[in-house]
């Protein structure tokens, strides 16, 4: 095992053994997430659409390996597991059989050389650090040219379920502003940076009786819904997807 562990790491470390439920893990992300899981997974792959498949990907913060094993499928041969917990690793070898390629790792204080991997990606993980910056700052040194990032919204750290979940099974969950991932970027180095929301369109139905209006036939919310609006509302609420690089 690598890195260097804080106590507080180790409710992280030990929870796939606390939840003691594999099946999940084995078929994520089919299941009651599947259409955001999937929404968020295919914009961010539409960032890899012409990077080489020969390219070095690491996936960090990657559980049970679901990504790791979706991205290996879309053709890219070196795509490498890391989190923090060797309790998923079991999972993993499940899902990648002879392909897999694993280091168990925290992703503050990674065991990688500078500059060893061609992109960083990290799915739902980063806002389960407990430092963040220095998490950020680690793809940045790691990774030569992009990372693609996905996380949920601000209000993720006060919604009840992240609560309970923080106090039944000790782990960290955090949201993060538009504002406060744009700023560890900048801080940790990245030039470019693309911030879009991970949401999904809206439910047929919706309370307000404007947004149900018809326009010849088609709802205005499904007109209005892309408008610029409409779009800045869904980044300032909803989770964020990140493309950034050096
Ligand atoms: C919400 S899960 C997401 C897992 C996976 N990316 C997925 O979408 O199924 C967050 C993951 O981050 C891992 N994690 C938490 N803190 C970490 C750290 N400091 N370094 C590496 N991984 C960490 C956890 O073990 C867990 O697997």
């Amino acid at each position: 095992m690598s890195g260097v562990f804080f106590v507080g790491k180790k409710d992280e470390i030990l929870y796939p053994l606390r939840l003691g439920d594999k099946s999940y893990d084995l078929v994520k992300p089919f299941g009651s997430e599947f259409s955001q899981l999937v929404f968020s997974f295919s914009i961010m792959m539409s960032y890899l659409r012409d990077f080489p498949k020969e390219g070095l990907i690491l996936d960090v913060g990657a559980g049970s390996g679901w990504t790791t094993e979706w991205i290996t499928r879309c053709g890219f041969k070196n795509v490498f597991w890391m989190d923090i917990s060797k309790f998923h690793v079991e999972v993993l070898k499940e899902r990648m059989k002879d392909e897999m390629r694993a280091v168990v790792g925290d992703m503050e204080y990674s065991c990688f050389e500078g500059g060893s991997f061609d992109c960083v990606f990290c799915f739902d993980a980063l806002h389960h650090s407990e430092n963040p910056q220095k998490a950020v700052n680690e793809f940045f040194r790691v990774g030569r040219k992009s990372l693609i990032l996905n996380e949920p919204s601000r209000h993720h750290e006060s919604d009840p379920k992240s609560i309970e979940f923080s106090k039944e099974y000790g782990v960290v969950e955090k949201g993060f502003s538009i504002q406060q991932l744009h700023k560890m970027l900048k801080k940790a180095g990245y030039s470019t940076i693309i911030i879009r929301p991970a949401d999904l369109p809206p439910p047929l139905f919706s309370r307000k009786k404007l947004l149900n209006l018809n326009l010849f036939g088609v709802p205005a919310r499904d007109v209005l819904y892309n408008t610029p609006v409409m779009y800045a509302s869904r980044l300032l609420n909803k989770g964020l997807i990140v493309y950034a690089e050096k």
